[in-house]
C-alpha cells in the first residue's frame, strides 16, 4: 500500500521561503523523512508537488485505492473549491498538512474549505506536522478496514 504526499502551491521553495514562517528545511528533506518514516511504518511514500490546482486534482485522483494522502494545500485551502471536491471524491483519507499555525496569521488564512471533507487537520506544529499526518493516515486507513 501507498500514501501520496502532495505539496500545493509555492512548497518547492520551501527552506528559502519566508524561513520565520516555515522554517529552513527544504522540500527535499521533508520527502526524505516522511519517505524514511513510511519505510519504518511500512508503507511506500510517494512524493508530488505542483503549483497548479488542476495537477492537484489528478494527482489525488490517482490515489484512489491507496492507503491515503499527505496534503498541505497552501493557499488552495482557503479558496480551492475543485480541490475540496476532489478529496470529497476520493474515499482515501487525506489529512491536512499547515506547517504554520495559520489561526496565528492573517484572517483570510482562518478559512479552509478543504478542511471539512478532511480526515484530519494538523497545523503549526511546522514540518513535523507531515510525519503526525502520516501516522494519522494509517490510523485512519486501518480503522476504515477494520
Ligand atoms: C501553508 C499556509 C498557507 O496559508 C500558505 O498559503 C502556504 C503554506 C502552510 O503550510 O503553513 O502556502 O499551507
Amino acid at each position: 500500500r501507498a500514501v501520496l504526499l502532495l505539496n500545493g502551491p509555492n512548497l518547492n521553495l520551501l527552506g528559502t521561503r519566508d524561513p520565520a514562517q516555515y522554517g529552513t528545511t527544504t522540500l527535499e528533506e521533508v520527502e526524505r523523512r516522511v519517505t524514511s518514516l513510511g519505510r519504518e511504518l511500512g508503507v511506500e511514500v510517494v512524493c508530488a508537488q505542483s503549483n497548479s490546482e488542476g495537477a492537484l486534482v489528478d494527482r489525488i485522483h490517482e490515489a484512489r485505492g491507496w492507503a491515503g494522502v499527505v496534503l498541505n494545500p497552501g493557499a488552495y485551502a482557503h479558496y480551492g473549491i475543485a480541490l475540496r471536491d476532489a478529496i470529497d471524491a476520493v474515499e482515501a483519507p487525506v489529512v491536512e498538512v499547515h506547517i504554520s499555525n495559520v489561526y496565528a496569521r492573517e484572517e483570510f488564512r482562518h478559512t479552509s474549505v478543504t478542511a471539512p471533507v478532511a480526515a484530519g487537520y494538523v497545523a503549526g506544529c511546522g514540518v513535523f506536522g507531515y510525519e503526525l499526518a502520516l501516522r494519522a493516515v494509517l490510523r485512519r486507513d486501518a480503522e476504515r478496514r477494520e
